[in-house]
């Protein structure tokens, strides 16, 4: 059997599937990863991208943090439809075969192709929320601001988005922990696996049917039943539910 094949046979397998992924996941709906071969990491900036999307950063240089910020994340994500991959997990998870969607990604595009159980590791640029008064918030403010977000009470708004230097919410590692320990099958797509703690939750996997689907390698790649360097979107594609 090929690859794909392999891959149909272990999701018609399974009922307990959970989808771990990254940026890659939506490189095919136009938004750029940050370490594949065209990410955003590999352009040239004032300051280390990873240093501007830190909280220290935030607290002391907001004006630059919203300008890149607006720039490179919000704005990119503004025209993005979610594509066959993120249609393809919605469509898993209605079929009762998925558990729950694990994502690193910010954009809501699972959410937008009608997955419900999303566990966002670092958050959402669609919730945002005022530092002064704690007055909620959508995206409208954020992507309209021209400079710092305002509150009309004065305070800044912030996205609630995990910035480098600050923890994960419990409540999503609880859920993530449990719904990848009882796994019967863990799909990772679309991510480098490099960041922390995020790409630890892989561990509490307890089966036997670790599938990477990635274009590069990963360092998980050694313990998967198989692994796939491909288009994450090109090869869900090719499933047939
Ligand atoms: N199909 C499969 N893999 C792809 C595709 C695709 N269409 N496009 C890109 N990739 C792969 C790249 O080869 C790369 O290995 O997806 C991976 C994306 O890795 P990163 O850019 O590191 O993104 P991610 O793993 O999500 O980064 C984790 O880092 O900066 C932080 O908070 C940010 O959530 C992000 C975290």
């Amino acid at each position: 059997m090929n690859a794909i094949q392999t891959l149909q046979q272990y999701i018609d397998e399974s009922r307990r599937i959970v989808f771990f992924g990254g940026a890659g996941v939506s490189t095919e709906s136009g938004i750029k990863d940050f370490r594949g071969v065209d990410g955003l990491y590999h352009l040239k900036y004032k300051y280390n991208p990873e240093t501007i999307l830190s909280r220290s950063f935030f607290l002391s240089r907001p004006d630059e943090f919203f300008e890149f910020y607006q720039d490179k994340i919000v704005q990119p994500t503004l025209n993005a439809a979610p594509n066959i991959a993120h249609k393809t997990l919605a469509k898993l998870e209605a079929m009762g075969k998925l558990t729950a969607v694990v994502t690193q990604n910010i954009d809501g595009l699972h959410q937008m192709a009608g997955s419900k159980n999303v566990l966002e590791l670092h958050g959402s640029i669609h919730r945002n929320y005022c530092m002064k008064c704690g007055q909620k918030y959508d995206l409208e403010p954020v992507k309209n601001a021209d400079g710092i977000p305002k509150c009309q009470c004065g305070g800044t708004i912030r996205p609630e988005v995990v910035l480098y230097e600050e923890p994960l919410d419990e409540t999503v590692i609880t859920k993530t922990v449990q719904a990848i320990s009882e796994a019967d099958l863990l799909i990772v797509g679309g991510t480098s696996l490099t960041v922390y703690p995020a790409a630890g939750f892989l561990d509490f996997y307890n089966g036997n049917r670790l599938v990477v689907i990635n274009l590069d390698n990963t360092s998980y790649d050694s313990k998967a039943a198989l692994t796939i360097n491909g288009k994450i979107g090109e090869v869900l594609g090719q499933i047939t539910l």
